[in-house]
């Protein structure tokens, strides 16, 4: 059975560390964070172990670094010499946006196996779309093992790693742009009278229904969307205002922004 270890558990470390205690025994996950009353109430929560970066460098099969892209520098400075020191095989796994395998190898000051992943916030609920890369020397047998234990953080699609930056623009990022569209959706309806907390749950019900139904009937987005529209109806006329305003321009633009900044993180 491999352990999993977790160095950083923010946001996005934490989310994983819960996401793989729903898929192997938690006593094979283990957490180190900056500040270590962070990582011992999650330990807490999920009966998984605290420890330090150092001992998850010295033990760990799969290396998880969620510290953010400008600390990685510094954190595989501090646990380089301990990796090079290591007789058995480990892989280490990069959620980093914009730092590419081999910029976390030559950080790491060794060709060591890298699964670079980009997950989103969902991953925290188990509905992540996670995109993910092998690096050369990670065999298929540990890719089943890896996809296998964070099966519970959502759905994984392997990208070669040139498309991961454009791929995370779009669902990396995208959890912010959809949270504007609930938000402005909800103030549409509280303009129009509707009680707040009423606005913000059907406008998130909505867009939860309808991604499900894009995913599950496998239709285009433009095919279900006519079947919105009656003909002389009411939503034609909402969709008429979206596009006068810029809506599809917008959005297409806030995916090439995020894309386009992601390559000055390098
Ligand atoms: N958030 C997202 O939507 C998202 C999406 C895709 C990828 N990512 C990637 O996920 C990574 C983490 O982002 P995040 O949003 O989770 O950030 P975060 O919430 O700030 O978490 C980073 C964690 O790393 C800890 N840390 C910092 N330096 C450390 C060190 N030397 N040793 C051990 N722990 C250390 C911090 O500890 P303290 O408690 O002391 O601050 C913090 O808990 C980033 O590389 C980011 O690019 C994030």
């Amino acid at each position: 059975m491999a352990t999993l270890g977790f160095i950083g558990t923010g946001n996005m470390g934490g989310a994983l560390a819960r996401a793989a205690c729903k898929s192997i025994p938690s006593d094979q996950v283990f957490l180190a964070n900056r500040t270590v009353e962070k990582a011992r109430a999650l330990a807490e929560e999920l009966e998984c172990r605290v420890t330090d970066n150092e001992a998850i460098a010295e033990s760990a099969d799969f290396i998880f670094l969620g510290v953010k892209p400008q600390i990685m520098a510094d954190l595989l400075a501090e646990i380089g010499p301990v990796l090079a020191k290591r007789e058995s095989r480990f892989i280490l796994v990069t959620m980093a946006a914009g730092l590419t395998i081999a910029r976390i190898q030559e950080l790491a000051g060794g060709n060591y196996p890298v699964i670079r992943i980009m997950p989103n916030t969902p991953a925290a609920i188990g509905e992540g779309m996670i995109l993910y890369a092998c690096g050369e020397g990670v065999a298929q047998t540990e890719e089943k093992v890896f996809l296998d234990a964070m099966a519970g953080a959502g759905r994984f699609s392997p990208l070669p790693e040139k498309l991961i930056d454009a791929g995370s623009a779009v669902s990396g990022c995208g959890p912010a742009f959809v949270d504007l569209f609930i938000e402005a959706l909800a103030d549409g309806g509280v303009a129009c009278g509707l009680p707040r907390a009423a606005a913000m749950e059907y406008a998130a019900q909505m867009v939860l229904g309808s991604a499900r139904l894009v995913l599950e009937s496998g239709k285009h987005p433009g095919v279900l969307k006519d079947a919105v529209c009656s003909p002389g109806g009411t939503t034609i006329q909402g969709v008429r205002t979206l596009e006068e305003a810029g809506f599809r321009g917008a959005v297409m633009d806030a995916v090439i922004a995020a894309y386009e900044k992601n390559a000055d993180l390098k």
